[in-house]
Parts: structure tokens; sequence; C-alpha cells
């Protein structure tokens, strides 16, 4: 794995899935692994769970961790380039990027999309040029597109919480008071399509996300006939894809409520926080027990712990080849 920033970036998302269970039954087992080596995390946005549970994953594998709020710590980034620099942007990212490989082993950045020109956001420019320029590993801790850090958080949930083979996984559209990024909904897709579960998109019209992350997805506009059946109900607004970062009106009614939740099969509720309580999900739903917010965020470090694992391990092979050690002489 050298870089992750979507699921195609790994071969077989159980195997991953499987990593994270078996560390979450001792997640100190493998303090030598990332002795001397260091974790940069770049913050262009605001985070709570995946700044503190990749940081918490970092120092169970042994990781020196330096984070940088690079929004409000750091000088302002230029994209373009051959750019003339005389206006606001102080630094170019290829400069920021290259400076920080030298001084981590691996990288992880949060870039969240402007929502504004949907070519620039679903081009990914900054997570591209960022991996181009930087040369170590880099971790998306949430591109303009993208959440895989959460999405496999999801899967080892459910994995987790299923009582058959195929469950029965429904992604529904929930209301909210402003414009929100695609990544989570697009990341969990792109999982759920490469899982062994039956899965439904519901959404109201307008709110279709991008094709290419919903390829093998069931898609509907009637929510209670999604519902029907489900055992897993993952709750989420996101702004229109086709009108892009626009929040359009809903004349139904897209909050869930108890009587849609008892067409479920007992489902348990899903959301990867944070959440607005309330608008986007009812107090009544998020508390109950059969919610499994907090496992999601939890599980939210062994999904980290399983992927820096995975590099530490590409890392410390690869420097082992290269400085093998010599044959004694007799
Ligand atoms: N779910 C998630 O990514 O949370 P944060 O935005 O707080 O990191």
């Amino acid at each position: 794995m050298k870089h992750f920033t979507t699921v195609n970036d790994i071969s077989n998302p159980y195997s991953l899935v499987q990593k994270a269970l078996e560390i979450k039954k001792n997640p100190g087992k493998q303090p030598g692994i990332g002795k001397n080596k260091t974790l940069g995390l770049i913050f262009l946005n605001p985070s709570l769970r995946t700044r503190l549970s990749t940081q918490k994953a970092a120092m169970n594998l042994g990781m020196q961790v330096m984070v940088m709020n690079i929004d409000k710590e750091g000088w302002a980034l230029e994209l373009e380039d051959g750019a003339i620099m005389n206006g606001s942007s102080v630094e170019h990212i290829k400069d920021a990027a290259a400076i920080m490989g030298l001084y981590c082993d691996i990288i992880g950045i949060r870039c969240f999309p402007g929502l504004v020109d949907k070519k620039m956001d679903y081009s990914e420019k900054i997570m591209v040029q960022w991996m181009h320029h930087c040369q170590v590993p880099v971790i998306s801790l949430e591109s303009a597109t993208l959440h895989p850090l959460q999405s496999l958080a999801d899967l080892i949930t459910i994995e987790e919480h299923k009582t058959k083979p195929r469950p029965r996984v429904v992604l529904s559209w929930a209301p909210h008071v402003k414009a929100i990024p695609q990544a989570v909904p697009n990341s969990f897709s792109e999982w759920m399509c490469k899982a062994d579960v039956e899965f439904i998109i519901a959404h109201p019209k307008g709110y279709e996300l991008c094709e290419d992350y919903t390829s093998k997805a069931s898609i509907t506009h009637h929510q209670e006939e999604a519902l029907r059946d489900a055992d897993f109900i993952y709750l989420k607004n996101w702004s229109s894809y086709t009108d892009y970062g626009k929040v359009l009106p809903v004349t139904e009614n897209w909050i869930m409520t108890t009587e849609k939740w008892q067409l479920s099969n007992n489902a348990h509720i899903m959301h990867c926080l944070p959440v607005r309580r309330n608008v986007e999900v009812p107090d009544s739903i998020l508390d109950h027990k059969r919610s499994l917010i907090y496992q999601q965020a939890g599980n939210r470090v062994y999904a980290a712990q399983a992927v820096l694992s995975n590099m530490l391990e590409e890392i410390n092979r690869k420097s082992q080849a290269a400085s093998p050690i010599m044959e004694m002489e007799p």
C-alpha cells in the first residue's frame, strides 16, 4: 500500500478489516514497529475524530506525531503551477509538500472541497499535488471526494454487528441546514460496493451521487421502500452533486422517525459524526441502544492503526532490503 486515499488502494477490504479486528484485541502489540518514525498530520479543515484517532493509532505503534493546522498556522498555499505569486498566497504547495516529506515518514492530509467548482474538487488537486511532491506514503484524512478511514471503520463496525452473511445496508439522505461535502457518502458507497452486502442508497431527486462510486448500488427516491428489512441504516446529509454544492428544496420529510425505523429489520443506526442533533437525526434515534455512532468513532483508531501498520511494515521492509546484513567473514 503506497498511499491510502480510496478503497482502490487496497487489494481486499476484508484483509484490512481482519487486521483491524486483530489490532483491536491488543492495540499495544506492535509498539516497536513505529520506533523512530514520524507521522505528520496536516489539516486544512477542522476535525475531532480523525485527528485524535489517527494520533492515538500512531502512538500505539510507537510513532512520533506532528500535527499542523495549516489553514490557521501555515502560510497560505498556492496551488497553480507557474503562478506569479504576487497575491495572497505565500508558499507553493510543491515546496510545502516536499519539505514536510523530509520531516515525515508518512503524511496524513485533510482537504475538504470548496463546493463551488466541481471539476476542481473532483480532480482532487490538493491531494494529488501533495502525493506527487512529498515522496512519502500519504493517508487521506478526508479529501474533497472521499473519506476512506471513516469507511474502513464503518465496514469494521458492520462486520462486528452483522447477524447474517449478507446484510441489507441502506445509506439514507438526511436533512441539513447547510451545504455538506459528498465525501462520506461517496466513500461509504465505494466501500459497500466492494463489500459482501446488499447495498441501497435512498435520496431525494437531485441528490444523485457521482456514478464513479455507486456503480453496484441500488438507488431509489423512496426512503420507506429502501428501509424495509434493512439491517443497517446509515443516515447522512450531502449537498447536490448535479447542481453542484447546492442545498435543493425537498418537499418530502426525509428525517428518520421511529415509525420509518420500524419498517426495518430492527436495524442498527449509523452516522459518521459530527451530527446536527434534531436536524439531521433525532436524539431519540442517535441515543437508542441500536445506534452504533460511538462504536464507529471508536473503530476509527483500529482502522487508522491497520493502515499505518501496513505502511510501516512496507517502509521497514524496504529499508531492510536497502541495507542488507553483510555476511561475516571467517
Ligand atoms: N467523522 C469524522 O471524520 O469526524 P471529524 O470530522 O471530527 O474528524
